[in-house]
């Protein structure tokens, strides 16, 4: 990046604060309604004032936009400030509802935090189109389905929170491709299958043997070490990754898991998974 003299300085400064909020691209606002479409039970109107009419979102409750310059030339005529939404956080307001996948092509968010509603539905594939989020949390929720390969895709995130939902279906592999996630807690769902990884136990023989093209079978154990995560309360069975034994074994029980130390779920539960 060059330089900035400092009268290009100024034209930023200004341009920062004299820039309106309707920069919001119009497919935003679009995304934004089309997600409130989907809430069919909002009782404490939390998005009574996302209007589409309006569309200026600037003034809606829950959403931080920011702004950024996106060009500089050297004529201050053609300086160019859009506005870009970077967070929803909507948490603990009853909300009911369907995810819309439209809400996917909010591709600048960092945040997408709807913890503790009343969602329900499959979370849309079209997940993945968020590259920069940060921060996911769909936890405390009554989501079904599977947890989408195409989590694998958010390449920014640092957590992911699906906690106390109806997830079923096998962990994805996938989610050993997010080389920046710090912090994943899947515990309290229906989650079935093995933690991915749990065959890299012997690496070299899995390299070498029958799974030799299916990085996949290396799951969490070729992602960089997560800080905090949480596979509690599922019907996850078979062994914990190598790779995932520093984590206290809180973080495995109520599962299928037959492990020294680790508290399984009643066998009687595990029997038809
Ligand atoms: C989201 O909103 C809730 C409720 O207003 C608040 O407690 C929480 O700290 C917010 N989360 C973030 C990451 O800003
Ligand atoms: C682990 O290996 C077993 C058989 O050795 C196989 O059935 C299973 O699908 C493998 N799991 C993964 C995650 O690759």
């Amino acid at each position: 990046m060059k330089r900035l003299i400092p009268f290009q300085l100024i034209f930023v400064t200004f341009g920062f604060f004299l820039a309106k909020c309707d920069a919001v691209h119009p497919n935003e606002v679009h995304a934004l309604i089309v997600f409130k479409e989907a809430i069919f039970d909002d009782p404490l109107l939390i998005l009574s004032n996302w209007n589409g009419l309006d569309s200026d979102p600037c003034n809606w409750f829950l959403l931080e936009l920011s702004r950024r310059v996106i060009s500089l030339f050297l004529k201050a005529s053609s300086l160019e400030i859009h506005t870009f939404l970077v967070r929803i956080n909507i948490s603990s307001c009853s909300i009911k509802g369907f995810i819309a996948e439209e809400l996917f092509q909010l591709s600048s968010l960092s945040e997408l935090i709807l913890h503790g509603n009343n969602l329900i539905g499959p979370i849309p594939k079209e997940i993945g189109l968020l590259k920069h989020l940060k921060v996911l949390d769909l936890g405390m929720n009554q989501l079904s389905g599977r947890i989408p390969h195409e989590i694998g895709d958010l390449a920014s995130v640092v957590k992911i929170n699906l906690q106390s939902n109806g997830l079923t279906g096998k962990l994805p592999p996938e989610l050993g491709n997010l080389k920046n996630l710090q912090e994943l807690r899947l515990d309290r769902n229906k989650l079935q299958g093995t933690v991915p990884g749990a065959n890299a136990t012997d690496f070299a023989s899995t390299m070498r043997g029958k799974y030799a093209s299916d990085t996949n079978a290396l799951g969490f154990c070729r992602a960089s070490p997560l800080k905090v995560a949480d596979f509690s309360f599922n019907f996850l069975v078979g062994s914990i990754p190598k790779c995932l034994e520093y984590l206290p074994r809180t973080s495995f029980q109520g599962n299928c898991i037959k492990y020294k130390d680790i508290k399984p779920r009643d066998p009687r539960q595990c029997g038809t998974f």
